[in-house]
Order: C-alpha cells, then structure tokens, then sequence
C-alpha cells in the first residue's frame, strides 16, 4: 500500500507529496516537530505533544499553523487512510518557503510548511528490546542549548546513534560537566535503592512528554523521585537505568559503557514503570 502523507493541507500518495528547496527546514533546519505513537489505532499522550508543539512554536516565533481540532482531526484521518493499529505519527512545521536562501526570517506572512506522515510498527509496545533491555555508550553532549525546543536539527544525535552501533551498543547517552543530559532520542533515569533519579527540567534536555507521564504514574503509586542530575559513574553503579520517549516507552537499559547494571537484565522498577505506562496510557488514548 503507498502511504498517504500531509502536505500543507493535502493528503497525498508518498511519492507526489512536494516541499520546497528553499524551504527553511531543508536550509536552515528551521522547523520543530513532534512524534506520537499510535496503539489500537488510538493517539498516545496527545494533548501533551500539542503543547509542546505550541511551546516550541512560540519559542523560534513560528505561528500554529492549526487549531488543536485540526491537528487532532488531521492526525485522526492520517491514522485512518493508513490503517495504522500501532506506529507513529510523525508531524513538522517548518518558517516556510521564502522563495530564497536568506539568513533572516521572512515576512510573518509566510505561511509555515506543514508535514505529517505514519510509520506502521505491529507490536510497538510488544517489543523484544523491553525483554532484553538496551546498552548504551557515552558520548559528550555538544548540542546547542535550547535543547528544551524540539528542532528538526537532529544531526548529531543521529551521530550519536551511528558511534553506539560502531561499538556494537545500541543508543547513547549523552554527557557534559561530567553529568548525564540524555539519550540522543529519549530522557535518561537511574534507579538507586527503589529511587527514581532524573535530571530535571531546563534548557538543557528535551521536556519528554513521556517523562511527564511516567513521573505522574511513579508518583501516584508511591515511587520515590528524585529530579537532579547524575554523573556516569553513579549511572554505572546503580541498581538500574532506563529511559523514555514516545517510540520505546519505558526501556529498560542493562548496560552503560559495557559495565552491566545489576544482574545485566530489565530491573523490576523500570519493568513495572512500562506496565504501568502502557496500561494508563492506552486507556487515555484518544
Ligand atoms: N524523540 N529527548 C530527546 C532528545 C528526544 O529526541 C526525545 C523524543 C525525548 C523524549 O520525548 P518524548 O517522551 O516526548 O517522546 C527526549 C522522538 C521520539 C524522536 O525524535 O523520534
């Protein structure tokens, strides 16, 4: 089956959808963007991503280009002419199409491009990494700071990842002043004596929305959190580690620089955390 994708308010089979070279995501990775995953053909976390959407609209000075209806119904009929059951709905709204290569923004008359597509995954959540568990490398996190908006500017996590699987690993985390940021698609926890530690909020990683969630979920059922940042060697020393984001949920990581986290495999808080996740969130899906 062709895909059907979104352009600028059409739908159209994969290989007719066109987008400017001179437009500002393509030149100037001037663009934000978001991922939902999608389960029993239902929307995960969704209020939450069109938040962000707005925050990170608001901080480059991009206008919303939709309502919140429309995204939802767009994201709705894009699920629809998909058959998507579980996969990912993957939306970006770039400044648009200037008609030239020009270091300053356009006019804010511009209208912004806007892009969704699907990706199929059957048995996203049913996955043989979440048994397993990930290892992941460190590397030194040299990304700009506002790393807090989510930019098409993926670059060097897309490095990152290309370094983890050169070694054999299978994702990376990222590290500067000695102290862990995040994974180079995801937020990064440890777990020390049935604790929760996460770095909090700021510039400095990506406001998850699955983090916000998860925190809700470990709260609610009692879990202790703590929000500080934590160095590599305390990763290396804890009980277990894990990480989130809307592709992997809740995945486990068993190993960080080759040193094995407990036993090597899935540690019960971040097993229980998935459960959890998956169940909550599939009844709130929309
Ligand atoms: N990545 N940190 C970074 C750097 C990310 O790119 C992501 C998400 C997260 C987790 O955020 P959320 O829970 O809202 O998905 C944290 C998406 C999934 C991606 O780029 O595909």
């Amino acid at each position: 089956m062709t895909r059907t994708v979104y352009v600028n308010g059409d739908y159209l089979p994969e290989d007719e959808a066109k987008v400017s070279v001179f437009d500002r995501a393509f030149l100037m990775a001037d663009g934000v963007y978001e991922v939902t995953s999608v389960l029993g053909g239902r929307l995960i976390d969704f209020p939450g991503h069109l938040a962000r959407l707005q925050r990170s609209l608001d901080a480059l000075e991009i206008r919303n280009p939709l309502s919140d209806e429309d995204w939802l119904a767009v994201h709705r009929e894009i699920v629809a002419r998909n058959g998507i059951e579980d996969g990912l709905v993957y939306l970006q709204v770039s400044r648009g199409n200037p008609g030239d290569r020009d270091f300053a923004y356009p006019s804010a008359d511009t209208p912004p491009t806007v892009v969704l597509f699907t990706q199929s995954k059957p048995g996203l959540a049913d996955s043989e990494q979440a048994r397993t568990g990930i290892r992941v490398v460190s590397i030194p996190d040299i990304r700009w700071g506002r790393r807090d908006i989510k930019t098409v500017q993926l670059l060097y996590p897309s490095m990152g990842k290309m370094m983890a699987k050169k070694v054999g690993a299978d994702d990376a985390w990222m590290v500067e002043d000695g102290l862990v940021t995040e994974g180079t698609s995801n937020n990064a926890y440890i777990v020390r004596g049935g604790k929760i530690i996460t770095r909090g909020l700021s510039t400095d990683i990506l406001h998850g929305i699955t983090r916000a969630a998860v925190l809700r979920f470990a709260r609610e059922a009692q879990m202790e959190i703590e929000e500080r940042p934590f160095t590599l060697e305390e990763a290396m020393a804890a009980d277990e580690a894990f990480v989130t984001s809307a592709s992997a949920f809740v995945m486990p990581v068993v190993a960080i620089d080759g040193v094995a986290l407990g036993d090597g495999r899935p540690g019960p808080v971040a097993t229980r955390l998935r459960e959890i996740y998956l169940d909550e969130s599939r009844k709130a899906a929309i």
